[in-house]
């Protein structure tokens, strides 16, 4: 740990606004694989050419399969205490916190809602910048759809369709060369720009719009926390870099007595 959780501690004591932006590193030790780095997605090229549109286009069964399979793995794994810890500050600093994910494993969601407690009307969801894996698209009309059911990848033919326009579904998430939600980027953007701290968890930083909003809350004189067993191009720019897994900073970060 290079800086002291203490000050962290301290920093997000005083905040009267604060801004959460996770990465796939929080859901690691969940059993979501994460991008880049050993067992990432990314390190087998196939997998980083079925995210795009051109690869749908050309293929979409294949896409498909790629996304069931992706589905299958992450339905399997469940909050960890991070996703946990998280939730519960969200929840008790409702309207003061808010956050900003580029996962799209819903896994935040499964916390904030089991955290809320049952039939809560408003549980404190994440923005999601990059989209769900749980929803499905239409790849012409844009509807969302809640998917009917486990997709059948045997043929074209099975794929599921749009129930307004006939036109195949898709999963509804960012692939590359895709521009991002310009509302919930927006609303992202806004929360950054008017928080008086962002905490940063388990993303490597690279990949932009999402990679600067840390900065908007830096040049609207907010301080960054970084928490990343890792550096990332970010540490040099944040107030606090707390290096360690998620699962076991956040709980201490967050919630002091519950941890000590
Ligand atoms: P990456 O896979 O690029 O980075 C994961 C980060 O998590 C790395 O910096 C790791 O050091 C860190 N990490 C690993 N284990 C951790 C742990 N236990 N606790 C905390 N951190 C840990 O994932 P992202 O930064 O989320 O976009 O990737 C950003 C975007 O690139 C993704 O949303 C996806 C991808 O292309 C789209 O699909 C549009
Ligand atoms: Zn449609």
């Amino acid at each position: 740990m290079t800086g002291s959780l203490e000050e962290a501690r301290r920093l997000l004591g005083h905040a009267r606004r604060v801004v959460f932006l996770t990465g796939a590193g929080i859901s690691a030790e969940s059993g979501v694989p994460t991008f880049r780095g050993p067992g990432g997605l990314w390190n087998s090229r196939r997998a980083e050419e079925l995210a795009t549109p051109d690869a749908f286009r050309r293929d979409p069964r294949l896409v498909w399969e790629w996304y069931a399979w992706r589905r299958g793995v992450v339905a399997s794994c469940a909050p960890n205490a991070g996703h946990l810890s998280l939730a519960r500050f969200l929840h008790a600093r409702r309207g003061e916190a808010i956050l900003v994910t580029q996962n799209v494993d819903g896994l935040h969601r499964v916390a904030a809602i089991q955290e809320a407690g049952e039939g809560d009307p408003a549980p404190a969801l994440p923005l999601e910048l990059h989209g769900s894996l749980f929803r499905d698209r239409c790849s012409e009309c844009g509807v969302v759809h809640e998917p009917a059911g486990p997709v059948d990848t045997r043929a074209e033919a099975t794929l599921p369709r749009c129930g307004v326009c006939g036109s195949l579904l898709r999963p509804d998430v960012v692939w590359f060369g895709e521009p991002l939600d310009p509302g919930v980027f927006g609303a992202a953007h806004r929360a950054a720009s008017g928080a008086d701290v962002c905490v940063v968890v388990g993303t490597s930083g690279l990949v932009h719009p999402a990679a600067s909003l840390p900065m908007a809350t830096r040049a609207a004189r907010g301080s960054v926390i970084e928490i990343n067993p890792e550096e990332t191009p970010l540490t040099r720019r944040v107030a606090h870099a707390l290096r360690g897994p998620a699962a076991e900073l956040l709980p201490r970060l967050l919630e002091p007595d519950r941890t000590a």
